[in-house]
This record gives structure tokens, C-alpha cells and sequence, in this order.
């Protein structure tokens, strides 16, 4: 009955493992149900093995005449077309459990990095007050972070202000009251991008120099920097304060996976 029973986990941990897999189940949950088969097999092995393993002190009776008696199986508790059945069973699900690199081979990386921001957050400045309207005259810059999620370094932004009808000609549309809103980190190498310059309206990164248009959602106009800084589109709350209408519009930092998820 061990035998059966470890060949019964080895099914159960190997089925459970590739359903895991195919539904994206954390990979903790994976990893037990990966150590339940492999173990349950191994386990379930050893059993049988001791089980046929004849006793040191076993001497084979020297009958006269006849062919020696087949050595009877161990007596599991079920009979032996079942148990054949059972490890037939067992092999099949370890052979299903193959299918679990190639599941997660074909799916694709989810967003890995949490920003905290999403609809409706306030932006706080480094003491998590939230920034009211009226914080910033025309021209300055500010480092934000969401409420809750102060010195979280990929959800940090640079709100700036400028004059809402350049924003309004440039066709700016994640801008509110004249605020604008990117991510910190340079999509080059991810250093803190926070020199702004307001006579050009351009953010410069001191890492390698690349600039971006904040006029234009933070387009790179030279240096090496791949792609635009991670816009958050803004909005104003009833009570007068910026608040987030969702998350970045890209994935912040450098190019990764998470740009093709
Ligand atoms: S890290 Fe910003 S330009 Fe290289």
C-alpha cells in the first residue's frame, strides 16, 4: 500500500505541477508541486525496490526436481493489473510533467516592475504630502512619488509646470493645469533624470547627456537614451490635488522584458 501511495502522489504533484504551469500559478506553487512528483516517484521506487529485494538469509530451497516457483510480488493491498495500471499512471503524468518548460517557454513575461501608481493616486512629494494645485509657479520642477509609496524608486516622477497653452499648441494630452508628469529613471541606464531646463522646456539626464522634449511626452532629442521617459497622465482631484490617471503609459528604465509583455 506505500508503493501506492507514493505513485498517487507522484500523479497528483506531476498533474498539479503542469496545471500550475498552464494557469501562471506562482512559482512557489509550482516548485511544490514539482518537489511532491519527483519525490513521490523517487519515494515510490525505494519501495518497490526494498519490497523485491530478497533477505540476506534467504537460501533458495534445493528441491530435487521441478523449476524453482516464481518469487511472488510484494503484497501491496491491490491487486498486481492494478498496480500495474497505478505505475503505468505515475510514468504518464512524470511524461505529462515534460510540458512545464515548454508552458513557460511560450508564455510571455508579465510587467515585472510595481510602480504604485494607478487611477485616482495622489502624487506626494519626499515628506508624503500631496501636491495641491497651486504648488509650483510656472517653470519649476518637483521629485513625486504615489501616496503610500514614497522612495519607491520605480515609481518616482518629475512633475513639472509650464504654461498650459504650450502644452495645449503641442497637442499634450497626460497634462492637467499645466502640470506634466515622467518617470525619474532614464530609459538609457537608469539614472535619475532631474535637471530641467525651462527656457527649451527639456529634461537632461547628467549620466550621458540625453535630453527630452517635455513639451512633446518626453521624446529624446539627442543622447542615447532609446525611447521617450514614461509619461503619467494627471488629473486634478475635487479637493485640488494632483492625482494620477493610471500608471506610466510605458514600462520605466532601461529596455527589458517587460517592454514586450
Ligand atoms: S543613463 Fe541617461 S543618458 Fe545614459
Amino acid at each position: 500500500m506505500r508503493i501506492a501511495f507514493f505513485l498517487v502522489l507522484t500523479i497528483v504533484g506531476a498533474l498539479g505541477a503542469t496545471a500550475a504551469a498552464a494557469v501562471g500559478a506562482p512559482p512557489a506553487l509550482l516548485g511544490v508541486a514539482l518537489v511532491v512528483a519527483f519525490l513521490g516517484l523517487a519515494c515510490a521506487a525505494g519501495a518497490a525496490a526494498v519490497a523485491l529485494h530478497a533477505p540476506d538469509d534467504l537460501r533458495e530451497p534445493r528441491e530435487p526436481h521441478g523449476p524453482t516457483a516464481p518469487t511472488p510480488l510484494p503484497d501491496d493491498g491491490i491487486s498486481r493489473p492494478a498496480f500495474g495500471r497505478l505505475w503505468l499512471a505515475a510514468l504518464g503524468a512524470f511524461g505529462v510533467l515534460g510540458l512545464v518548460p515548454l508552458i513557460s517557454l511560450a508564455r510571455k513575461p508579465g510587467r515585472r516592475v510595481i510602480t504604485g501608481w494607478r487611477s485616482g493616486v495622489r502624487l506626494v512629494d519626499e515628506n508624503n504630502r500631496p501636491i495641491a494645485r497651486d504648488r509650483l509657479v510656472d517653470g519649476s520642477i518637483e521629485t513625486v512619488f504615489p501616496q503610500g509609496g514614497v522612495g519607491l524608486a520605480e515609481g518616482s516622477a518629475v512633475l513639472i509646470r509650464v504654461d498650459a497653452e504650450l502644452l495645449r499648441v503641442a497637442g499634450e494630452g497626460g497634462a492637467a493645469d499645466g502640470y506634466v508628469a515622467f518617470s525619474k529613471i532614464c530609459t538609457h541606464a537608469g539614472c535619475p533624470v532631474a535637471i530641467y531646463r525651462h527656457a527649451s522646456h527639456e529634461l537632461y539626464c547628467p549620466c550621458h547627456q540625453s535630453r527630452f522634449d517635455v513639451l512633446h511626452g518626453a521624446r529624446n532629442i539627442s543622447g542615447p537614451a532609446p525611447r521617450p521617459l514614461p509619461q503619467l497622465a494627471l488629473d486634478v482631484d475635487a479637493q485640488g490635488y494632483l492625482v494620477a490617471r493610471g500608471d506610466f503609459g510605458a514600462p520605466v528604465g532601461p529596455d527589458d522584458w517587460d517592454r514586450f509583455s
